[in-house]
């Protein structure tokens, strides 16, 4: 393992809609649990995929054991919110005794943010969460944020409870999952893209709020479902300029092989043209994975993309 690692407790994966944040959860879960550590994925109110890759029961509200070290929980936002109420007033009878009001109910709902912030105090809660024998529940909390605009939203929630919030429980809370969110020792957000141009421009901006705006350091970016060159220079050359790859090919390069071998030159050019954007308009430390044929939709495709990670970053 790298020397910053053992101190992060939290990380915090974010990234557009659909480019794999889901798989680099599991894949990040699944090398941490390798290493020997305990880790705990949670997820916001989804419909969840993260069982399948991980080859487990559905996950619910409820955290239960997934694999070994790995623990998941899908975060159920008015469950959240009784938790916190009935932590903060000690007294799940008497939280339940308000909660179940209908009006208190309505006014709950009602307020921006709240559902955001339960769920956010909960990760935050569980990295702090101690079991019988003193030791931390779980070394490490990862947390499968919503796509770019829902989970800036969802951060933006403690800063604005530490800016406006008069001093109390909430704030008080509040300040200390913010001042965790904010430690790159202890928090690490890992944002994922895919090398195409919306996704990377969407990227651009959301590493951009984050730094910005929310002054969260973003930690790492993962640049998911990378196709590997397949060619040379020169078949590169060959094939762009109509001639044979080789001699005694033109028969075999001259309908569908050429257009398709032609086709998949021009997506590496792209590819590389979009990591070129994102190296240059991030310069963040980067983990490459690879595009699996197959998809990365089983433990063993998950397990794929884990030992990358632990090549590639935390060894
Ligand atoms: N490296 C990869 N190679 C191939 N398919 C992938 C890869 N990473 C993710 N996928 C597939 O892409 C789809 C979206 O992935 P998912 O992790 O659910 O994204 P998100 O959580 O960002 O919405 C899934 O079908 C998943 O199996
Ligand atoms: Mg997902």
């Amino acid at each position: 393992m790298s020397e910053a690692v053992p101190t992060v407790k939290l990380v915090i994966v974010t990234g557009k809609g659909g480019v794999g944040k889901t798989s680099v959860a599991a894949a990040l879960a699944q090398a941490h649990a390798k290493s020997g550590r305990r880790v705990l994925v949670a997820l916001c109110n989804v419909k969840e995929s993260l069982s399948g890759l991980l080859g487990s029961e559905p996950i619910d509200w409820q955290v239960r054991r997934v694999a070994q070290n790995i623990w998941g929980v899908n975060m159920d936002p008015e469950r959240c919110v009784e938790e916190y109420g009935a932590m903060t007033l000690h007294s799940k009878a008497l939280f339940a005794l308000l909660f179940n009001n209908k009006f208190l109910r309505t006014f709950l709902r009602a307020i921006p943010g709240l559902h955001e912030w339960a769920m956010l105090g909960k990760v935050w809660w569980h990295t702090t969460e101690l079991r019988e024998n003193g030791a931390f529940a779980y070394d490490l909390v990862i947390l499968d944020a919503p796509a770019t605009g829902h989970g800036l939203d969802m951060l933006r929630v403690p800063k604005v409870i530490v800016e406006v919030v008069p001093p109390g429980i909430l704030r008080r809370d509040a300040e200390k999952a913010w001042a965790l969110f904010q430690d790159p020792l202890r928090c690490q957000v890992v944002v994922v893209t895919v090398p195409e141009e919306m996704p990377t421009t969407e990227t651009l901006e959301l590493a951009g709020a984050m730094q910005g705006e929310l002054r969260i350091p973003v930690g790492r970016l993962v640049i998911n479902s990378v196709s590997a060159p397949l060619f040379s220079q020169a078949e590169r050359a060959a094939v762009g300029a109509e001639v044979p790859v080789f001699p005694g090919s033109e028969g075999l390069l001259a309908g569908g092989l050429r257009a398709a071998a032609r086709e998949r030159c021009e997506r590496e050019t792209r590819q590389a043209h979009q990591m070129k954007r994102l190296a240059e308009g991030l310069n963040l430390p980067t983990t490459y994975l690879p595009l699996l044929p197959d998809g990365a939709a089983t433990p063993e495709a998950i397990g794929v993309l884990a030992k990358r990670f632990l090549e590639a970053w935390l060894r």
